[in-house]
């Protein structure tokens, strides 16, 4: 089915191709070449504003009208910087209500000036993680082209936002729509996996990992026909531009010097970096910040590639053939991603291209941290505030690195981005605080911020001696 608007139009990311398509094709890779695509916009067909303050009047309590739906959304309250839909088109479950929290008892004991760290908790979003604003988007494309049946691969989160969007916009439209998750068997954290068996998603356990399960879903999307909602399709990354846009108007329309995030199939840090690039084009922003992207240490994809073998995205220049050349390495010796932040066990990131671009704009840098370092920030970050998931406690992991390293400076302005709820995973946090291993946590690391269970009898006297009363 055809979409036509006059502002919009996909577009091949490398500049040495550029090749352009309608809206309405519905395509995953460029045809030309095989790259990954932009959804682009003719601005001067575009209602932008002049100044990101404009956005702040946008702040709403829910309505029925369309713009009040639309402005009740943290991603459509910002849809003159995302114009591929008219407001009757847009799609909203009330995703990216966040908002940007400074830190300060985090910041003093990671050693960073009170008043200069910042966590953007996306696990306050309707299903719990940074991805429903994706799918905001994604959803609003699949209503625009009548697609029925969505399927997505996941390590727990996309399906259990997919699934949900499903389920609510389904029942408010009355049109019946479908969700068909692949997952890896056993390697979802029960959190996420229990939304998409709720929310009543067709989910199809794989013998696999998520990698496998991405592979799949290609596959059978092309196939069978199904819409596809992972972060290759370049509509999924538009959505995920505003958590960028929230983080400004949190600072007060101010740039900070550093966004950290983890790195998993790399959609957010493709998004964050076309989010800047297209804000300096604009002249909406007068500089960007830099970008740390964390990787686990076992599932270091991007990492290797960056820091060992120096690949860079190159002004488009980039030389694909290494990656390729780098992935039938990773297959012939059976190498798969390993680590307890299961959200970001990714070794083939589909998204590396982009993410590459995002570096390159954006003066990035990518560092790896360690499951141990993952779990102690995830539990320092629970302790100081709302809680996380593990692979969002890899920025906090990183941002340590990175202050020891003295890549950051105490009083540069920091934002972590917290990208999954701490509610997901029960499993590895209460392992962590109660030193048991029942396979999900790694073994025989420290524990330092555990805060174990005190057992004791059902007795008033023992209560008050553990007391000191
Ligand atoms: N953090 C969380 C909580 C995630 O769920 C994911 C990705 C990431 C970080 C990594 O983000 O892919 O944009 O680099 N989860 C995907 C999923 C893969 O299926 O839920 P990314």
């Amino acid at each position: 089915m055809s979409v036509v608007t006059d502002a919009a139009f996909q577009q091949c990311i490398m500049p040495g191709c550029g090749a352009q398509y309608d809206l309405g094709d519905v395509l995953f890779a460029c045809r030309k070449c095989g790259a990954l695509l932009d959804v682009r916009y003719y601005w001067s067909r575009c209602e932008v504003p002049d100044s990101l303050s404009f956005f702040a009047k946008r702040w709403s309590t829910p309505g029925r009208s369309l713009s009040a739906r639309a402005d009740y959304s943290g991603v459509w309250r910002f849809r003159e910087l995302l114009p591929f839909a008219g407001l009757e088109d847009i799609v909203t479950i009330g995703e990216g209500r966040t908002t940007l929290q400074q830190a300060d008892e985090l910041a003093t004991h990671l050693g960073v000036k009170p008043g200069h760290l910042y966590l953007e908790y996306e696990g306050f979003n309707p299903s719990g993680s940074f991805k429903d604003n994706g799918m905001a988007a994604a959803f609003t494309m699949a209503k625009r082209l009548g697609r029925r049946r969505v399927a997505c691969a996941s390590t727990g989160n996309t399906s259990a936002s997919m699934a949900m969007f499903v389920g609510l916009t389904a029942t408010r439209s009355g049109e019946p729509m479908q969700a068909i998750v692949f997952v890896g068997g056993g390697k979802i954290a029960f959190g996420k996996l229990a939304q998409a068996l709720d929310y009543g998603a067709m989910t199809i356990e794989i013998a696999g990992d998520f990698d496998a399960c991405m592979k799949l879903v290609q596959e059978s999307a092309q196939r069978l026909g199904l819409y596809l909602m992972n972060s290759v399709n370049p509509f999924r990354l538009e959505g995920q531009k505003a958590i960028m846009y929230r983080v400004l108007e949190g600072l007060d329309w101010e740039v900070p010097d550093w966004i950290i995030v983890p790195g998993g199939n790399l959609g957010n840090s493709s998004a964050f970096g076309k989010a800047f690039i297209e804000l300096k084009e604009l002249g909406l922003v007068d500089r960007v910040p830099r970008l740390a992207i964390i990787n686990a240490t076992g599932a270091n994809t991007l990492y290797s590639l960056y820091n060992e073998h120096s690949l860079r995205f190159d002004r488009g220049a980039l030389d694909s053939q290494r990656i390729n050349a780098y992935f039938k390495r990773m297959t012939d010796e059976g190498r798969r991603a390993r680590t307890v932040a299961s959200a970001i066990e990714i070794g083939y990131p589909v998204n590396l291209s982009k993410a590459l671009r995002s570096l390159e704009a954006m003066d990035g840098l990518v560092r790896q941290v360690t499951d141990e370092a993952i779990l102690d920030a995830k539990a320092l970050v629970g302790r100081y505030g709302y809680g996380c998931e593990p692979a969002s406690g890899a920025s906090v992991a990183g941002l340590r690195i990175l202050l020891q390293e003295q890549m950051i400076s105490p009083s540069d302005r920091v934002v972590c981005i917290l990208t999954g709820h701490g509610l997901k995973d029960p499993n590895v946090t209460v392992e962590y605080h109660r030193g048991e291993n029942t396979g999900s946590a790694p073994e025989g690391i420290e524990r330092k911020y555990a805060n174990p269970p005190i057992q004791v009898g059902a007795d008033i006297d023992e209560i008050a001696g553990l007391l000191g009363a």
